[in-house]
């Protein structure tokens, strides 16, 4: 079989597969859009002007984690039984003004075992890691499935450790 430009059909095929590649070869400036795409539809033949922030694993004290509060910074961040959760995505339930703002740079274990909010659930800055020992199984059981919630839908990215330990 010998390609031909004799007939329309591919003298326009071979024009469109000219101008297709002359557009990968050399995309117009117009083509590059002034901010980052964020879908694929929205085209990406170009490169970004900075590698977007990558998120780093990072050992927490309950002092080094308070300030991820929402309030002081961008990053929302909580703990749940040792694992530091970035729930920044979660402004609205975390953020100064949401349902469970309490938990923001804080050790959230204890409240989502007792499935409570109230502030007592918190264990002070300064005192040690609350270690759990009186919840009941079905209490260590609630907490757990709520571990298995904010692993599918946040990234983990860091531990807790005692404010001593570092
Ligand atoms: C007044 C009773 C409550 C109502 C009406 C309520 C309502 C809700 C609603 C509508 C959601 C969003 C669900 C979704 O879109 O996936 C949610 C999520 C959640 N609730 Fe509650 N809730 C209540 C009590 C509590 C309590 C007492 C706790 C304490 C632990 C709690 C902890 C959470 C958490 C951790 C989430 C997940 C948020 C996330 O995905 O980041 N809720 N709740």
């Amino acid at each position: 079989m010998s390609f031909s430009l004799d007939t329309p059909i591919n003298t326009a095929l071979f024009l469109f597969i000219l101008y297709s590649v002359q557009r990968i070869v050399f995309p117009s400036a117009s083509a590059t859009p002034k901010s980052t795409p964020r879908e694929f539809k929205s085209g990406y033949s170009w490169m970004p002007k900075a590698h977007p922030p990558t998120v780093l694993f990072k050992t927490y004290t309950p002092k080094t984690l308070e300030p991820f509060n929402g309030k002081d910074n961008e990053r929302i961040l909580l703990a749940i039984n040792g694992q530091v959760f970035d729930v920044t995505a979660g402004r609205n339930f975390y953020g100064p003004n949401g349902m469970y703002g309490n938990f923001a740079g804080r050790d959230a274990s204890r409240g989502m075992a007792k499935q409570s909010f109230d502030l007592e659930m918190l264990t002070p800055l300064d005192q040690p890691l609350d270690k759990l020992q009186d919840l009941t199984q079905d209490e260590i059981d609630n907490m757990k499935g709520w571990i298995e919630h904010f692993t599918n839908k946040y990234i983990v990215c860091g531990r807790l450790v005692e404010n001593n330990a570092l």
